[in-house]
């Protein structure tokens, strides 16, 4: 007889922001909207710097009257009423507040970037495993159904030996980014390692990594080389427009990533600018429609003599955001007694904050000190 009660994890979230409330109001849905009913979440307590605003983020996300609003992030990772915490503050914050919570035993699911850089993100890591706590970057659009059955197909050699991968995440339009985004808007402002790289190009080069990096049996997973461009934003020197070539050994193939702050890769909004995603294969290609952070559409073009096919992700009708897609994630890594997740383990995290570092040295992009350091807890975070 199997016990049908779903294992249920009870969540802490990290800061009341944009993000953070898409993600908290996917995790308060009933999971039998997604056909899944093995695993559940709860919102046990959220925290901000403001009590007030803590409480006002609860109740405007439905999560249930008994939660607990902290004004302040270190009561949260305190509190032991809660299994994991979701870190939802600027990049700049990540390592201090997924470290406080990982001190505390706490397990960890952390907004991308994971960290500003790979220094960080190893400490953070090295934490992790001596606590025997779980950590994950919140790589999100990984746990859709739609990149899961992209990941088969690839690894399955639908569209034969993949040779080069093309991703492109920008989002510029028809206002300046200048007019968009003053210099605090933490996209562009440097004390909060603003910039398109860490915010946007993620997504682009998580596309690449899918399918030249991470589908490699564990073994044969190989840094790439990285050679790069990158553009700074006038008024505050973060990154406005950037590019990667990196070469994947064993075949050296080629995964080509660009960001931007200045370019669409929808200008009209209407999807005719085509595809974001190109993956290229021996027998084929299959292009994925953007925005590549959410994506519901992909077209396999076979090579000549056979017919292209588009598909639809059925799931995008489902409520929400698919924000829980990863959040079951965590409940069954947590269930099963993972300390990481296989779709996203966090040497392959690391290797990706590795390529960033690269390209931010090799184009001298440096952050202030006081968002670079390891040194921990520094007041003010
Ligand atoms: N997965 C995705 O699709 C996605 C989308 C957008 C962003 N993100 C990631 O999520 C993180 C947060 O992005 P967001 O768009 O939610 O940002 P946001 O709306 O600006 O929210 C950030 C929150 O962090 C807290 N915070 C703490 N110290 C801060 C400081 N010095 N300045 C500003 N905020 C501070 C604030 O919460 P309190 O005032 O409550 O303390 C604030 O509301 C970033 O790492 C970003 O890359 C992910």
């Amino acid at each position: 007889m199997t016990d049908s009660k779903p294992y249920t994890i009870r969540w802490g979230i990290l800061a009341t922001g944009g993000i953070a409330q898409k993600f908290t109001k996917d995790l308060v849905l009933d999971p039998s909207t997604r056909s899944v009913s093995d695993v559940s979440h709860t919102v046990v307590a959220a925290a901000s710097r403001s009590q007030e605003r803590a409480q006002e983020f609860l109740t405007s996300c439905g999560c249930p009257s008994t939660a607990k609003a902290y004004g302040d992030y270190a009561s949260l990772a305190a509190d032991p009423d809660v299994d994991i915490v979701y870190v939802a503050t600027p990049h700049s914050h990540h390592y201090q507040n997924a470290r406080l919570c990982l001190e505390a035993g706490k397990h960890v699911l952390c907004e991308k970037a994971l960290t500003v850089n790979a220094a960080q993100a190893r400490k953070l890591v090295e934490i992790a495993r001596e606590r025997k706590v779980f950590l994950m970057e919140a790589q999100w659009t990984r746990y859709f159904p739609l990149a899961v059955e992209l990941r088969k197909m690839v690894s399955e050699g639908k569209i034969g030996t993949v040779h080069r991968v093309f991703a492109d995440l920008s989002i510029g339009d028809s206002g300046t980014p200048e007019a968009k985004w003053g210099v605090e808007n933490r996209m562009v402002n440097v004390d909060l390692a603003g910039g398109a790289m860490l915010d946007l190009g993620i997504y682009s080069i998580l596309w690449v990594f899918q399918f030249l990096y991470h589908i490699q049996p564990p073994q044969h997973r190989l840094p790439p080389n990285v050679v790069s461009q990158l553009t700074k934003y006038p008024n505050t020197g973060a990154d406005e427009l950037t590019s990667l070539i990196m070469s994947f050994p064993p075949l050296n193939s080629h995964g080509i990533a660009t960001t931007g702050l200045r370019v669409s890769f929808d200008p009209d909004n209407k999807g005719t600018a085509g595809p974001a995603v190109r993956i290229q294969g021996t027998k084929g290609e299959i292009q994925v429609f953007g925005p590549i952070f959410r994506p519901t559409r992909f077209r396999v073009i076979p090579l000549e003599g056979f017919t292209s096919v588009e598909f639809a992700d059925e799931t995008r009708e489902i409520p929400g955001q698919g924000m829980f897609w990863e959040a079951d994630e965590c409940a069954r890594c947590l269930r099963d007694g993972k300390l990481e997740s296989e779709t996203l383990p966090l040497e392959e995290s690391l290797v990706m904050m590795d390529v960033m570092d690269q390209v931010r040295q090799q184009n001298g992009l440096v952050y202030p000190e006081k968002i670079e350091t390891l040194e921990y807890p520094l007041p003010g975070f």
